[in-house]
C-alpha cells in the first residue's frame, strides 16, 4: 500500500508520461463517476454543457459538412453527446471510446431513438480499429494532446486511412500556450466525501509541471483515502504542438491542411474553454 511517505519521497519533477498516461477513464468505477461529470450542466469539465454542444454541432454541420448529412467517426466520443446530435440531423455516426460507462450511456441513448444511425465501440483509440469509408473523422475537446507524439502520429495515420479519399479530419486541440499555462499553474488541493477519484471520503493533491525542453506538461494527482491513509497516484501529460509542428504531423500522416479556426464556434471572440481547431483533408 502506498502511503503519505511515498508522496514525501516522490520524484520532484516527473518526466512526461513516466508516471502514467492519463486519468483512469477506462476504470469501471471511475467511468461511472465521470459519466455524471460529463452530463452535469454545472460545469464543462469532462464534456461541455448542452447549450455549447448544440452550438458546436450547428457549426460542424454547416461549416464542415456544408449542411449535408455525412458518415462520421467520433474518436474519444465520451457519452456520444456530439454524435447523437449529428445523427438526429441525418448523419450516420460511429463513436469510439474506452470508458465503459460512457459507451453504455451512448449506446442506450441512441437505442432509445430507433430511427438513428449511431453505433458505438468500446475500444482504445491507441490500438483499436477505426473502420473505413468516413466523410469526417473528428477528435474533440483537446484529447489528441494526451498522447505522446509517436502515438499521436499513429492516430493521425489511422484516421487518414479511415477516411474516404478527400474526406475531412476535424481536430480540436489544446494550443501550446494553453498547455504551458496549465503546466505552470499553481499546485492545489481539495477534499470530497465522494468524487471522481473515489466513492469514499478523500483528499486530492494536484501538482502541475511544464517541461519546457520536452514541450509537454504533466499533472499529477495524489489521492489520499481519509479513513485508511492509502495513497493512489495518477498522472497525465499533454504534448504541446506549435502550429508548425501540428501542420508537419498532419502532412506526414498524409493530410493536406485546409483551415484553422479559433474555436468550434468558428468565432474569433474566444471564451474561456474554447480550443483551437484544425481542419485537414485526406
Ligand atoms: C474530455 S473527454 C471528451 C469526450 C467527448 N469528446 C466530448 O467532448 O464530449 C475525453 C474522452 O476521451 C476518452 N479517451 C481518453 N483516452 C482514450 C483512449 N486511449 N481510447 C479511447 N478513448 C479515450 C475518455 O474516455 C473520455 O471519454
Amino acid at each position: 500500500m502506498k502511503t503519505i511517505l511515498d508522496i514525501v519521497d516522490r520524484t520532484p519533477e516527473p518526466a512526461p508520461w513516466s508516471e502514467g498516461d492519463n486519468i483512469p477513464w477506462d476504470d469501471p468505477g471511475f467511468s461511472v463517476r465521470m459519466l455524471a461529470e460529463h452530463l452535469s450542466q454545472e460545469h464543462d469539465l469532462a464534456s461541455r454543457r448542452s447549450e455549447t454542444i448544440d452550438r458546436h454541432v450547428e457549426w460542424i454541420f454547416s461549416e464542415i459538412l456544408g449542411s449535408r448529412p455525412a458518415r462520421l467517426l467520433d474518436l474519444a466520443c465520451g457519452p456520444g453527446l456530439y454524435a447523437i446530435r449529428l445523427a438526429r440531423i441525418g448523419c450516420e455516426c460511429v463513436g469510439i471510446d474506452f470508458s465503459p460507462a460512457s459507451i453504455r450511456y451512448a449506446t442506450d441513448t441512441a437505442a432509445a431513438e430507433a430511427q438513428l444511425s449511431c453505433t458505438y465501440h468500446h475500444s482504445d483509440v491507441r490500438n483499436g480499429l477505426f473502420g473505413e469509408g468516413f466523410d469526417l473523422v473528428m477528435m474533440l475537446y483537446g484529447q489528441f494532446n494526451v498522447f505522446p507524439r509517436d502515438l499521436g502520429m499513429e492516430i493521425l495515420q489511422k484516421a487518414h486511412r479511415a477516411l474516404k479519399p478527400g474526406g475531412t479530419l476535424l481536430l480540436e486541440y489544446q494550443s501550446r500556450e494553453q498547455i504551458q499555462r496549465g503546466g505552470e499553474s499553481d499546485r492545489s488541493w481539495y477534499t470530497a466525501r465522494s468524487g471522481l477519484f473515489s466513492g469514499a471520503p478523500h483528499l486530492v493533491l494536484q501538482e502541475n509541471f511544464w517541461h519546457a525542453d520536452a514541450g509537454a506538461s504533466t499533472t499529477r494527482f495524489s489521492v489520499i483515502d481519509a479513513r485508511t491513509g492509502a495513497v493512489s497516484s495518477y498522472a497525465l501529460s499533454n504534448e504541446a504542438y506549435s502550429e508548425a509542428d501540428l501542420s508537419d504531423a498532419l502532412l506526414s500522416a498524409g493530410f493536406r491542411e485546409t483551415e484553422r479556426f479559433p474555436s468550434l464556434r468558428g468565432e474569433a471572440d474566444t471564451e474561456e474553454d474554447d480550443l483551437p481547431v484544425v481542419v485537414a483533408r485526406g
